[in-house]
């Protein structure tokens, strides 16, 4: 132990500051006690925590930070994509108000065109001159007709606009393994095939590159209603043949288990017997039986309760794959993941299917998750919250797909308090309290800046936190944080700025970080360090 572990372990207890005395504070304060860490003991309205930043876990990936879009309701038609001769102001189509926000947030990964979506969706459909495209069916969705005008190009030219990597969910349920290898080579083959004509045909002289392929979605559901050693099985066969063209290797994502479904995993896994998908796909919602601005207190603990199983299920699907001969290698994929709350008719028929508020219960949510993914980082390979505009837990709202306006979910500002965490080190942190309604925290650091983000998922209780940082020492903190006491308030088109991230007060006295944590509430505290 150094001399400055030594230094770090001490920490005072039992000196109980009142709440006015202690937010604001800077005054140095007596350090008279050594208490083992791990044994933290503390008033019930003083959260003692410990971030470890000599303790690395893994980098924060920016791909934990995922979207995905998907054909349903308004999130594409009437969300991203506006179309060219749209009153809405837009970039070749492109929404330009949701366009600006994204790329203002950063959009690491996009996933698309499914979800449920995917499994009925044939590429084909969606290239070539407007005009000639089929016009489909949406089963899944309301059963209205799409004209095809969003397809392949659309896509990827959105994915370039906002800088985002493209994550192409490929049909498994009701194609076939030549449509997805071909799909591949219309996307990747640089040119000479007649593929690869036919896109730069189709205006794309240089190939997409798109790296991330899903072999299907949800393939125990509504990509097919599959047993897993059927879907193993068509795994095992539809992987032969997608391959690698104009040297980009396919990352091949496999669709994994519905919530901790272990008996999915292990049946894929057994069918697969050797080989590897470069990901596995879990999807893990955090249903809610109340819409999403009329949520009762207890259903709302329920719900955020969730997200201790949702960590659970990482780790435990990590370790069934890692018990696999090369399953070390699968990147562990929560590609679909979010607050799924009740839906009020009236909104979908207003505003399209699965259009949903986002309230600051939607924010702790995803404070939540975003913890979890910063506390495994070492277990996860991508996460995509659902979805990106209008459908479920939404970073962007447009009142329909004819409204012009465009407004910041709750959920985007949470999003936007995690930013500091992409691609630093996540770190460990020790809290007092690990019951699933208690403040959630992690850490995250680079050379220069240390990053804590805390979480406050009670509604009725306030607290102080006292957080000792070892393994580095602490030049000056920033805080900003998104509360609100009301778990149903949210932003609305008629006041779009009701919640927004604010200038917190943080005391930091040497290694010691002490700030409040009221209800409700997601803060980022950046420290920058020596
Ligand atoms: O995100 C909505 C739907 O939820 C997706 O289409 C499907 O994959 C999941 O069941």
């Amino acid at each position: 132990m150094t001399a400055l572990d030594v230094q770090h372990t001490r920490i005072t207890v039992g000196a109980h500051l009142s709440r006015r005395q202690f937010i604001g504070s800077t005054a140095s304060l007596s350090l008279c006690a050594i208490i083992p860490t791990g044994l933290l003991a503390a008033s019930s309205a003083t959260q003692r925590i410990v971030v470890r930043a000599n303790a690395e876990i893994g980098v924060v990936r920016p791909e934990f930070h995922a979207h995905f879009a998907e054909h349903l309701g308004s999130c594409v038609y009437g969300g991203l994509w506006v179309g060219r001769k749209s009153s809405i102001p837009n970039i070749d189509g492109y929404r330009k108000q949701a366009v600006d926000y994204l790329r203002e947030l950063g959009v690491p990964v996009l996933r698309w065109p499914g979800g449920c979506y995917a499994d009925d969706y044939h590429w084909r459909d969606g290239i070539g001159p407007v005009e000639q495209r089929p016009k489909r069916v949406n089963i899944h969705w309301g059963g209205y007709i799409e004209d095809g005008s969003f397809g392949t190009h659309e896509f990827i030219g959105l994915c370039r606009l906002l800088g985002a990597e493209p994550y192409l969910a490929g049909n498994v349920g009701s194609g076939s393994p030549r449509e997805l290898r071909d799909w591949i080579e219309y996307c990747n083959m640089p040119s000479g095939s007649t593929l690869a004509e036919e896109r730069i045909r189709n205006g794309a002289t240089d190939p997409f590159r798109v790296h991330y392929w899903g072999v299907g979605n949800e393939n125990w559901g509504c990509g097919g209603w599959m047993r897993p050693e059927v879907y193993g099985t068509l795994y095992r066969q539809f992987s032969v043949y997608l391959r690698e063209f104009g040297g980009t290797k396919p990352f091949l994502v496999a669709s994994g288990p519905n919530g901790n479904d272990r008996k999915w995993t292990r049946g894929f896994m057994d069918t697969l017997d050797g080989g590897s998908p470069g990901g596995l796909s879990m999807h893990y919602y955090e249903s809610g039986p109340d819409p999403a601005t009329e949520f009762g207190a207890d259903h709302m603990s329920q719900q955020l309760s969730t997200f201790k199983k949702v960590e659970d299920a990482v780790v435990e699907q990590r370790a069934i794959l890692d018990g696999y001969r090369d399953g070390h290698k699968i990147g562990l994929i929560l590609d679909e993941w979010g607050v799924w709350d009740k839906i009020p008719e009236e909104d979908e028929k207003r505003y399209g299917k699965l259009w949903m508020q986002s309230t600051m219960r939607s924010a702790v949510a995803a404070g939540l998750g975003l913890n979890i993914f910063n506390r495994q980082a070492d277990k996860l390979f991508m996460c995509n919250i659902a979805q990106i505009v209008n459908v479920l837990q939404s970073l962007l709202l447009t009142d329909g797909p004819e409204g012009k306006s465009c407004i910041r979910t709750s959920t985007y500002h949470a999003f936007a308090l995690f930013k500091p965490h992409r691609s630093k080190t996540a770190v460990r942190v020790e809290t007092q309290d690990s019951s699933p309604l208690s403040v959630s925290v992690s850490a995250s650091k680079s050379e220069k800046e240390l990053v804590v983000s805390f979480v406050n998922p009670r509604h009725d209780a306030d607290f102080e936190i006292d957080c000792t940082l070892q393994g580095s020492t602490a030049k000056e903190a920033k805080a900003q944080i998104l509360h609100h006491p009301d778990w149903n308030a949210c932003n609305t088109f008629e006041n779009p700025n009701r919640l927004l991230p604010q200038t917190h007060t943080v005391a930091l006295d040497g290694y010691r970080l002490r700030m409040d944590l009221p209800r409700l509430s997601v803060a980022t505290v950046t420290i920058s360090i020596a």
